[in-house]
């Protein structure tokens, strides 16, 4: 079963940074930088290009490891050995990068059931998934090779792929990087609509003030920690 934090306003809470402190080399990238995002909500988080924004998400995958509390879907991953870590990770978490990054000779539904199936699920149910989600996302009958696809139906692909597992926490690293405005602004309206619908967090890190604008709320990464900020 799901072990999930409860807040004092009875919201789960998908993802929650302590106070991390993080340097690589001189530079401190995060220096008691806080966070907490709770299920149903989105948040968004901008900021210069080297400010640590993929960084950021590399500690909520707990594929950097910075000093100070990274909570996933309850638990606290900074102590979780690596096969452990990878279980929690594989179950909570569901990830989407700039590029739709997915395997490119794979249809859209092997690719979405692939994630399925590396979680532990069966076949059938992988498969039934992978169907139902690319359909309620408006994808369904792609049956060719994902890298014949165009950028805005590889990118509601990965979405699906992160959806799969039901995760408690979706992560999005310029999501609409790569893409056009018209289908910057089909695959934000599907991402946002994310978090109610499957009532997860999603923190989305992105330069694109558009697509930033839409979260429940925006976030700036300046001085090591994360600041309100607006769009503009
Ligand atoms: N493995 C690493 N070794 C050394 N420096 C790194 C490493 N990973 C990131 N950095 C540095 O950390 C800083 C933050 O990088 P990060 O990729 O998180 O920035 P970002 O905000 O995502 O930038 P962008 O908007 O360009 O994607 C940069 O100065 C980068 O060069
Ligand atoms: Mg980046």
């Amino acid at each position: 079963m799901r072990k999930t934090a409860v807040s004092s306003t009875g919201t789960q809470t998908a993802l929650e940074f302590g106070s991390i402190r993080y340097a690589i080399g001189d530079r401190t990238l995060f220096d008691g930088l806080a966070l907490r995002l709770g299920a149903g909500e989105s948040v968004a988080v901008m900021g210069p290009s080297g400010s640590g924004k993929s960084t950021l998400i590399s500690c909520a995958l707990g594929l950097v490891r910075p000093e100070g509390a990274v909570r996933v879907a309850g638990a606290d991953i900074s102590g979780m050995r690596p096969r452990e870590l990878v279980r929690h990770r594989a179950a909570h978490v569901g990830v989407v990068f700039q590029f739709g990054e997915l395997l490119p000779e794979l249809t859209p539904v092997e690719n979405v059931a692939l994630a399925a199936l590396l979680a532990g699920g069966t076949r059938k149910h992988a498969y039934q998934r992978a169907e139902e989600l690319l359909s309620e996302l408006g994808i369904s009958g792609l049956e060719v090779a994902t890298g014949s696809l165009s950028g805005g139906e590889r990118q509601r692909t990965a979405v699906a792929r992160a959806l799969v597992n039901k995760p408690a926490l979706v992560l999005a690293d310029e999501p609409t990087g790569a893409l056009d405005e018209a289908n910057r602004d089909s695959v934000a309206d599907l991402l946002f609509a994310v978090p109610q619908r499957w009532r997860c967090g999603l923190l989305v890190v992105t330069h694109d003030a558009q697509v930033a604008a839409r979260a429940d709320r925006l976030l700036r990464l300046t001085d090591g920690g994360l600041h309100p900020g607006s769009s503009v």
